[in-house]
């Protein structure tokens, strides 16, 4: 259930009379294969890694092991060298290439070498000595009904169950036994028992927490019948982006209510200037929330790249409001830049999908997405429900600012309410789409272009496809072409141009016509009573007309359908593209 979270090596080890360690470089079909049938246990740890500190080989994969105590982690150990150095001089041999290893040892170490210690003592010690971020989980052959566990940065959930407890990165990999959990916060450690579940603090203080119900089910983790889990992703569009909305929007009023934002109205009338903050797909729904912020709210809005942002010196002056969307609320770089915001005294909303996640105590206040769980690695329906949430945030703020008038909210009121339906109207053009995907699914370089509110469909067009397909795609502000990147346009070259009506809609149909004057194939993504089109694109794969903003929404469902067909096309591991991993909580 957590193998999209990395997948280039696998391993587990449960306690069968003494410890049972299998590992293997691979998928977790690869490792099923190589553990026994009749396997047992009481109590077990596993891991499928993404591989940070050393190549995906078995060597590497985890857990490790220390004489009797084995071990999984999920992080960077900054020390590790250093950590390695002392433990060699004790005696110990390294068999791997990770910072892991260390882990094990140390632990191995902190329990039998300075006077004898449990195995929650020795993890209580080594964990003083670990610089960086883990999510550890630990078991020791003499304590056969204990796994020890500790986390720091990075994500770590204790599941209730009725026949067992458990220790998790994620909720989903334990959805089928039970929803009741417990959410670890940093710095804390503890101990689970058959029986029992122990928490304590820094500070060595019992902590005493009470379970929360998750929403999700296991139905919703599954693939339900697909193909891919992407594939049921796309297609649950229509209901994931009622949800974001439900109980928000006021159409008679022309008001949308956010109640959780906790912004006083005075304060959101003097703001002056927001900085969105985030990686990937989320910076790509970003662009969008900048462009919305500034025409409804009136705001101006800077769109950062969490890794770069960290490591900036902005200019902030505390007055600032910073929005940090995240899908999994766990990507490093952003929870990093978010704390770096919050240093200068900025206000933080987030926008994030997960319940419980490290970003939601991070922030002042959160939007949750409500799409339910995502497991394909490409995002899909966790991006149309953050351009949603954009959409609610940035009309809430401009009613209250005065920048919109009620009237014309209730059209971008009823516009939203009118897109789960509209979204189904492209789920049913499949046919289309994929016989557009299959003609091109060849090519080596792929273009998509997009003004304004289409640019960050563009950018998150090109993203989808290099993911899923490995074609070279770039997505261009349609405008920018001539600068550069028409040197590489030949016949061989797909244009996929977003030319929905506006006041771009000009624009983009001349940057259409210098494409095709260089032999360009030009797919066109546009309104279904746009008969001008035809004229100058190759293709057309068709949305219904919407209210001018809120197009982007239905034309990314598009992009998303293509790069689908093209990746199936190609064979591709389409859940699980080389390399990726879909909450990269590492730096
Ligand atoms: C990874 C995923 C991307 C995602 C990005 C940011 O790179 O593969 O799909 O957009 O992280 O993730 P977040 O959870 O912060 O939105």
């Amino acid at each position: 259930m957590l193998e999209y979270r990395g997948y280039d090596s696998a391993g587990v080890t449960v306690f069968n009379g003494s410890l049972e360690t299998y590992k293997i470089a691979g998928r977790i079909k690869d490792l099923e294969a190589l553990i026994p049938e009749n396997i047992e246990g009481n109590i077990g740890i596993g891991h499928t890694r993404w591989a940070t500190h050393g190549r995906p080989e078995t060597k590497n994969a985890h857990p490790h092991l220390s004489s009797n105590v084995s071990v999984v982690h999920n992080g960077i150990i900054e020390n590790y060298l250093e950590l390695k150095e002392r433990l060699s001089l004790h005696g110990y041999d390294f068999h791997s290439d990770t910072d892991t290893e260390v882990i094990a040892h140390l632990l191995h170490y902190n329990m039998n070498c300075n006077g004898t210690r449990c195995l929650f003592e020795g993890l209580a010690e080594t964990v003083k000595e670990l610089h960086g971020s883990y999510a550890i989980a630990a078991l020791c052959e003499d304590e056969p009904d204990s796994i020890a566990f500790a986390r720091k940065d990075s994500p770590l959930v204790i599941g209730i169950g009725k026949e067992g407890n458990y220790a998790a990165s994620d909720v989903t990999a334990f959805l089928r036994h039970t929803r009741e959990v417990i959410y670890i916060d940093d710095g804390e450690i503890g101990l689970l028992k058959p029986g029992s579940i122990e928490i304590f603090d820094k500070a060595g203080i019992k902590v005493s927490r009470n379970a929360q119900i998750v929403e999700w089910n296991l139905e919703a983790a599954e693939k339900a019948g697909y193909e891919h889990f992407m594939l049921k992703e796309i297609h649950e569009q229509p209901t994931s982006i009622q949800n974001t909305f439900a109980g928000k929007l006021s159409e008679l009023e022309g008001t949308v209510t956010i109640d959780e934002l906790y912004l006083e109205p005075e304060d959101i009338k003097k703001l002056r200037r927001a900085t969105i903050i985030a990686c990937g797909t989320s910076w790509n729904a970003g662009i969008l929330g900048k462009y919305l912020f500034e025409k409804l709210a009136a705001i101006h809005t800077d769109v950062e790249t969490a890794s770069e942002f960290r490591y900036s010196n902005p200019v902030l002056c505390g007055e600032e409001l910073t929005i940090a969307i995240t899908q999994s609320g766990e990507t490093a770089d952003t929870l990093a830049a978010v704390r770096s915001s919050s240093s200068y005294g900025c206000r933080t909303i987030a926008i994030t999908n997960v319940v419980g996640s490290t970003i939601t105590r991070e922030a002042d206040s959160v939007f949750y997405t409500r799409a339910g769980p995502e497991i394909g690695v490409a995002a899909t329906k966790t991006f149309t429900a953050q351009l949603v949430a954009l959409y609610l945030i940035a009309i809430y703020l401009g009613r209250i600012r005065g920048v919109i008038s009620a009237n014309d909210a209730k059209d971008l009121i009823v516009g939203i309410k009118r897109l789960p339906g509209q979204i189904q109207k492209v789920l049913n053009s499949n046919d289309e789409i994929k016989e557009c995907a299959v003609r091109f699914a060849d090519k080596r370089d792929y273009f998509f272009i997009g003004r304004y509110l289409n640019y960050p469909v563009a950018l998150e067009g090109a993203l989808k496809l290099k993911e899923i397909s490995y074609i070279h795609a770039e997505g261009y502000a349609a405008g920018e072409l001539k600068h550069g990147p028409l040197a590489l346009i030949t016949e061989e070259t797909p244009v996929v141009a977003i030319a929905t009506r506006g006041h771009t809609y000009d624009k983009i149909l001349s940057n259409i016509k210098e494409v095709k004057a260089r032999n360009a194939t030009v797919i066109a993504v546009a309104e279904d009573d746009d008969s001008e089109i035809e004229k100058y694109a190759d293709v057309v794969l068709r949305i219904p007309s919407s209210h001018e903003l809120l197009s982007p929404v239905l034309s990314s469902v598009v992009l998303q359908l293509l790069s689908y067909h093209t990746a199936h096309a190609k064979y591709c591991s389409i859940d699980k593209p080389r390399n990726l991993a879909k909450s990269v909580t590492v730096e």
